[in-house]
């Protein structure tokens, strides 16, 4: 993999590639409208030998995907060695092409647009195109790591683990569910508050958002935060991302899912052993067999793929949220 991020990290197909399966597969929908913030017309995009023509025409076949990162806007930055820092809100417009392929059209890198903010595209300057391409990736990280894996994550795996602890005894049969899954969780956000987002932590001193927007963007993420957008069915259905190839997140993640909800058992190995009855043994034992088989065929899946999408093979899911 790291042989081929090396060959590849400048290509458009890859760059999409990433929004299906890289880092954070949750901000890309299906575009049905084009937003009034991002005017891109049909002679922009029609240069390009590898793009549409015609933008309607293939929004209303469904080939037109947006990433819009506007949780960033208007998010303070910091200075770093006496330097101003930078971070961008983008709009970026993806394009399924014939072959399956998922390319960038256009990236306009602030939500106001304007004289200011003008709209890149591929077929602008190489190195243009790639600096707004970059300025994508940064604003991915930002918001990965603060909404996506800090806020709904461990933050949010606390409030179950301490729920869990204060209101639930030993012998409740939720206890026992439950309690394999906060292993470690506190210990480990213990740590996150210390080295990640306190005054001195990394995240406050390397990153743009680190500080104060740091706390903006958990706060914006949170009260955008909906039930619905937890569980991956809805999530995928509301995002429109039914039907795009190659989406091995939505395809693996949705086996999980419903290995989870096949009879109420969670995820996994329970070598502590809370529950010594019979029935919850063998429903146990099902479900770790059925987990077995998910991993062989992903195993199986990724042989035929270049670039191998493992993150959520059985095999490598934790019980808990520990790192
Ligand atoms: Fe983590």
């Amino acid at each position: 993999v790291t042989v081929y991020v090396k060959d590849h990290w400048k290509d458009d197909d890859f760059f999409g590639y990433q929004f299906l399966n890289g880092l954070n597969p949750m901000v890309i929908r299906r575009c049905d409208t084009l937003p009034d913030n991002f005017p891109v017309t049909d002679d922009m995009i029609s240069k390009h030998s590898n793009g549409p023509s015609w933008l309607d025409q293939e929004i209303k076949c469904g080939n037109i995907f947006l990433c819009d990162y506007k949780l960033l806007d208007e998010v303070k930055t910091r200075e770093i060695h006496g330097k101003q820092q930078y971070l961008a809100a983008p709009l970026v417009l993806l394009y399924k092409t014939a072959d399956d392929k998922l390319v960038p059209i256009a990236i306009q890198l602030k939500q106001e647009p304007g004289p200011d903010n003008p709209i890149f595209l591929p077929t602008d300057s190489s190195h243009d195109w790639l600096l707004a391409k970059t300025f994508v990736r940064s604003a991915e990280f930002n918001l990965h790591e603060l909404n996506f894996h800090l806020l709904r994550t461990h933050l949010l795996a606390e409030v179950f683990a301490v729920s869990t602890l204060r209101n639930l005894p030993m012998v409740h049969p939720l206890y026992k569910l439950l309690i394999p899954h906060t292993r470690y969780t506190l210990h480990i956000n213990v740590l996150a508050r210390k080295v990640l987002i306190s005054e001195n932590g990394v995240l406050t001193t390397v990153a743009s958002s680190g500080g104060e927007g740091m706390f903006k963007i958990l706060g914006d993420s949170l009260s955008s935060m909906t039930y619905r957008s937890l569980c991956i069915p809805d999530d995928i259905a509301d995002r429109g991302m039914e039907n795009i190839p190659n989406f091995y997140y939505r395809d693996d993640g949705l086996k999980l899912w419903n290995s989870l909800h096949s009879p109420q058992v969670p995820l996994g190995n329970y070598p502590e052993e809370h529950f010594t009855e019979e029935e919850p043994r063998r429903l146990i034992q099902a479900f770790q067999n059925e987990l077995m088989q998910l991993s062989d065929e992903i195993k199986k899946r990724n042989e035929k793929l270049v670039v191998r999408y493992e993150y959520l093979d059985p095999e490598k899911i934790g019980n808990s949220v520990t790192i």
